[in-house]
């Protein structure tokens, strides 16, 4: 009997993680000291593997101060205005990964804000990436995670709002939030800034995982994308298996399986994949 495998064509790192952790890779061979600004991603089993061949995350701009001179690499959900301009400050040599999907926000809430716009984040207050987006707003911005804070926003008169989203936003929420503003008839100029990486992730492996006698999601458990594909998939296939590594599938198979779904969180490396994979087309 052969086995059918079949890998998803979007496991895995977007693009924007993908440049992040190309530009670590690449760095670490120069003989300059290579710092991240914060976690190049949301995978322990990354950074601690980076940390082992001497790069190092920084988390505070005052730690650079006490630090030989080297390389940033400012990761791709990407910094506030004053932080980008602390880090060039520095001196130091600097990448900037900001995923240009981040990038064009941080452009559309500067530009937006100098000509006097109220800026609505519509996403999560404390990721970083919102963090990032708040601070291009030169006058503040306020974020609105939800129905009950989209109904208390009041704007003021004659008001102009432009709202845009964290780039990771469930699109259906985001129609139903900006549908609240649009209903209290406020002056608003709707940015969709969502990225589809995410829900076109979710939709293959949705798809794979009923037509598959077993599914497997790659990520780290700590991870929220990863653990939502896991979610999405055992809803559809009762044998999903959620792992980190090749290591957790040694053994749970069993030789009756005839075809296996594999996706991946947006942080899992290519790597970590290609061994899975390459596990269960053999273990029998
Ligand atoms: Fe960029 Fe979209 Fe990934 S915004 S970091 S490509 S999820």
């Amino acid at each position: 009997m052969e086995r059918k495998v079949i890998l998803a064509e979007n496991a895995g790192f977007c693009f924007g993680a993908n440049r992040g952790y190309k530009a670590v890779e690449d760095s670490i061979n120069d003989d300059i000291p290579i710092y991240t600004f914060g976690p190049i991603l949301n995978n322990t089993k990354i950074v601690e593997g980076f940390a082992q061949k001497g790069v190092k995350v920084v988390n505070n701009i005052e730690e650079f101060k006490n630090l030989k001179k080297g390389k940033i690499i400012i990761r791709s959900h990407g910094v506030s205005k004053e932080k980008y301009e602390a880090i060039l400050a520095t001196g130091f040599e600097v990448f900037d990964a900001t995923c240009p999907f981040v990038k064009r926000i941080h452009k559309i809430v500067e530009k937006q804000s100098l000509l006097g716009d109220r800026i609505v984040v519509i996403g999560n207050p404390v990721h970083p990436e919102v963090e990032g987006i708040v601070g291009w707003s030169c006058n503040g911005a306020t974020v609105i995670e939800n129905a009950s804070e989209a109904s208390e926003f009041v704007a003021k008169e004659n008001e102009n709002i432009t709202i845009v989203s964290q780039t990771t936003f469930n699109r259906k929420k985001f129609e139903e939030l900006v549908d609240i503003f649009a209903k209290n008839s406020y002056n608003i100029n709707v940015m969709n800034t969502i990225c589809d990486a995410t829900a076109i992730r979710q939709a293959e492996a949705e798809q794979l995982s009923q037509d598959c006698d077993v599914m497997i999601v790659i990520g780290d458990k700590l991870s929220s994308n990863s653990r939502k594909l896991y979610e999405i998939c055992s809803s559809k296939c009762s044998r999903t298996y959620f792992v980190e590594t090749v290591d957790d599938l040694k053994g749970i198979l069993g030789n009756s399986v005839e075809s296996i779904g594999i996706t991946a969180g947006a942080s899992t490396p290519k790597y970590i994949i290609e061994e899975v994979q390459n596990y269960v087309r053999n273990d029998f």
